[in-house]
């Protein structure tokens, strides 16, 4: 007879490294896994030693907990979860609680809160962050739904989660219903953003200015020495300084040029668009791996479609440091900006301050900047585009004119910039009191006689097309 505090259903990677982690702080944890041969590699494997037991069915892994029950699912977003859940709900009862740590989406994740309450039992999204390591280690955790619910598992949640370098953990409640999942797709979106930034400012020491690898390397560690200092650029800097093991050329090298994806950037991109937010750098960086993927088209295309023919300058990379900062700042502000509308439009009690304190450490977009968010004052973080931060202002200031010297190169050399340039036309968007959406009114009252708004007075008017 067992008396654990939590089962972990799912043993892929992700789901091992928790439940390890969630043994190295001192609970009793439960393993199950729909593949028994797993389970086994697992018990015999990384979870000897540990306070781990595994179940055979969903029966006895009930039996092993105590109550109310607490059962954290890390198997495949979709309909694994549903399966699970249906298989599940016969071995629990009122008050057990089930929290849902994979990568769902939060509208499914807002469906499963009702559909469990009204089975009596507190279903909680649960967004991890961190990858392997961090699950291991200690991720960003993320967790929306029931608050009751929430409150009982935090003290868990706290303990395997990341702390920040004043001891506090990288988890809070995020808010109602799919709040947490929300969140962690936002964070996801923001990191293709950033990945793809990076990726262009690697593509511009590379073809625009010929730097090879190891070099690009120490550009980014420099980088990554000042205000901008990240989990993604200290990444990007050491796997420039790779190489491969089979042919001792930079790992970059051997590696294909087409991105994959499983769909949270288009998830960002698509709640965007519904909500009426702009997140430009996002929806390049979901774009620009569409387009890597057309690799044959590109092939075809390299040696038809003419380039310019300009050679470019040294690399001033002083510069292009400037502009990354201040291009990866535009895809933060959008993805709260993309928050702060959400809350606005669904009431899930999403606070800024608090996302940006839970990713400050654990997670992949785990960044020093994001205390500068954290300290925010919220009537000024809530109200306006984190562009406006004054934390912000001198980098602002000084990334702006390099953002614009580096995109224009970059049109210059012909390479392309998607990111980047989006980043810019964002901010420059941002700092246009005027827009030429005159026009499109005009355009759209035109041909299709919607009316438009007049600068001097209130009222839908039509314009003098017919005479
Ligand atoms: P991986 O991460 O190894 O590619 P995955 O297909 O994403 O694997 O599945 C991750 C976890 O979800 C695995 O533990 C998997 O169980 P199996 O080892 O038996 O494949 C689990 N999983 C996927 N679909 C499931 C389902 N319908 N019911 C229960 N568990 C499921």
């Amino acid at each position: 007879m067992y008396d654990n505090d939590i089962a972990v259903v799912g043993l892929a990677v992700m789901g091992q490294n928790l439940a390890l982690n969630m043994a190295r702080h001192g609970l009793g944890v439960t393993v199950y896994n729909r593949t028994w041969e797993k389970t086994e590699a697992f018990m015999a494997g990384p979870a000897q030693g540990a306070s781990i037991i595994a179940a055979m069915d969903l029966k006895a892994l009930a039996a092993s907990l105590k109550k109310p029950r607490a059962v954290f699912l890390m198997v495949k977003a979709g309909s694994a979860v549903d399966d699970l859940l249906d298989e599940l709900l016969p071995w629990l009862e009122p008050g057990d609680i089930v929290m849902d740590g994979g990568n769902s989406h939060f509208e499914d994740t807002t469906a499963r809160v009702l559909r469990m309450r009204d089975k009596g039992v507190s279903f909680l999204g649960v967004g991890v962050s961190g990858g392997e390591k961090g699950a291991l280690l200690g991720p960003s955790i993320m967790p929306g739904g029931p608050r009751q619910a929430w409150e009982r598992v935090a003290p868990m949640l706290a303990a395997i989660a990341a702390k920040t370098g004043d001891g506090r953990p990288c988890t809070g409640y995020m808010g109602r219903d799919g709040a947490g999942h929300f969140v962690k797709m936002v964070h996801n979106g923001i990191e293709y953003g950033v990945m793809q930034l990076l990726a262009e400012a690697h593509d511009l020491l590379l073809r625009g200015h010929g730097m090879e690898a190891r070099a690009q390397s120490e550009v980014f560690d420099e980088w990554n020495a000042g205000s901008q200092a990240s989990f993604l650029l200290e990444i990007t800097a050491d796997i420039l300084a790779r190489r491969d093991a089979l042919t001792d050329a930079p790992i970059l090298d051997v590696i294909t040029d087409t991105a994959g994806s499983k769909g949270t950037g288009l998830w960002t991109s698509r709640s965007a668009l519904t909500l009426g937010v702009p997140v430009p750098t996002i929806t390049a960086a979901v774009e620009a791996r569409m387009l890597s993927n057309l690799r044959d088209l590109r092939r075809m295309s390299a040696p038809l479609l003419p380039g310019p023919r300009e050679t470019p300058p040294p690399a001033d990379r002083e510069c292009l440091g400037r502009a990354l900062f201040l291009a990866t700042l535009a895809a933060y502000a959008q993805g709260f900006a993309l928050i702060r509308a959400a809350e606005e439009a669904w009431g899930f009690g999403l606070d800024t301050s608090e996302i940006a304190r839970v990713w400050r450490e654990g997670c992949i977009i785990r960044a020093a900047f994001l205390d500068d968010l954290v300290h925010d004052s919220p009537a000024r973080s809530d109200a306006h585009n984190i562009l406006l931060s004054s934390a912000f202002d001198a980098h602002v200031a000084s990334g702006q004119a390099a953002l614009r010297r580096t995109v224009s190169q970059a049109a210059n050399f012909g390479v392309p910039v998607p990111g980047l340039a989006s980043s810019l036309a964002y901010y420059d968007s941002l700092r246009s009191a005027r827009l030429p959406a005159n026009l499109i009114q005009a355009q759209r009252d035109y041909f299709g006689a919607h009316g438009f708004e007049r600068t001097d007075m209130p009222g839908v008017f039509h314009g003098p097309w017919e005479e």
